[in-house]
């Protein structure tokens, strides 16, 4: 399985930090946010990552990670994303990198306290479909929000103003090779992006999402100043990524 983060967008909610790096460069305690998301994923085995970026300091990633050879990576790969139309706009130019393969997707400014090892193991043995990871939280109107019946997830709403449930959706997907059709058949939403959870929401209607609760903390280090700062603090009473 190949991994693949999304590192685009202009990251304007923490400005001025953002106004001459992009975000996922910036610190969160001791090492570059990207660095995160890198080991999540190689945590869980993947050994070949497409990172996706975009805007004015897209080089820089290249000077920062390389080839990947100093997180173990067999293959670090890179793609430009124009503008930032979303982040299902910015997986779909992971299809050609994919080769038809299932593909675990992590947004570049998530911080997981654990692993996702088992998680994983699941999705492989998973014929097809998708798979989620859900956790519960405080402030569920900010993400995409799980509704579920029984156990299965039976709709996502992205950011609703009176949440269902308290189950965010977190930035860590699990796809087969038929996500890229999806987000072929998706529009741009209201904001003029094309939504991960609209993709999702496809997922769920063919029948075919899988769903697990992470174990430990998630944190979105991206959406301001103040989460941004918590996770700093989070990350240097405890670490994160453990195994
Ligand atoms: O963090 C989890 C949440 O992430 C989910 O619960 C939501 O369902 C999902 O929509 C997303 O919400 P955000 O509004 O927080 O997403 P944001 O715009 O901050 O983008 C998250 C990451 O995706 C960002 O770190 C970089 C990447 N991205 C985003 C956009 C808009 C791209 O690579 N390209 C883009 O165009």
């Amino acid at each position: 399985m190949k991994g693949v983060i999304l590192a685009g967008g202009l990251g304007t909610r923490l400005a001025p930090l953002t106004n001459i790096t992009n975000k996922h460069l910036l610190p969160i305690y001791d090492k570059p946010m990207i660095y995160y998301p890198m080991e999540t994923l190689v945590n869980a085995g993947i050994e070949d990552i497409m990172v996706v970026t975009g805007g004015n300091n897209a080089g820089d990633f290249l000077r920062l990670l390389g080839n990947g050879k100093e997180f173990g990576l067999k293959w670090l790969r890179y793609a430009y994303q124009d503008g930032e139309g979303g982040i299902a706009d910015a997986l779909a130019l992971a299809e050609h990198f994919a080769e038809g393969d299932k593909i675990l997707v992590m947004l570049g400014d998530n911080v997981i306290e654990k692993n996702i090892i088992e998680s994983v193991r699941r999705f492989k043995d998973q014929e097809s479909g998708a798979r989620i990871l859900l956790k519960e939280v405080d402030n569920p109107q900010d993400y995409g929000v799980a509704v579920l019946e029984g156990d299965r997830v039976v709709n996502i709403i992205e950011k609703p103003k009176d949440p269902p449930t308290n189950l965010a959706v977190i930035g860590i997907y699990m796809y087969d090779a038929r996500v890229f059709d999806m987000i072929g058949n998706i529009s741009p939403s209201a904001r003029g992006e094309l939504e991960i959870t609209d993709v999702n929401n496809m997922y769920i209607e063919a029948g075919d999402m899988a769903y697990d609760v992470l174990d430990g903390w998630w944190a979105d280090s991206g959406s301001s100043i103040d989460g941004w700062f918590r996770v700093n603090k989070m990350v240097a009473a405890g670490g994160a990524n453990k195994i």
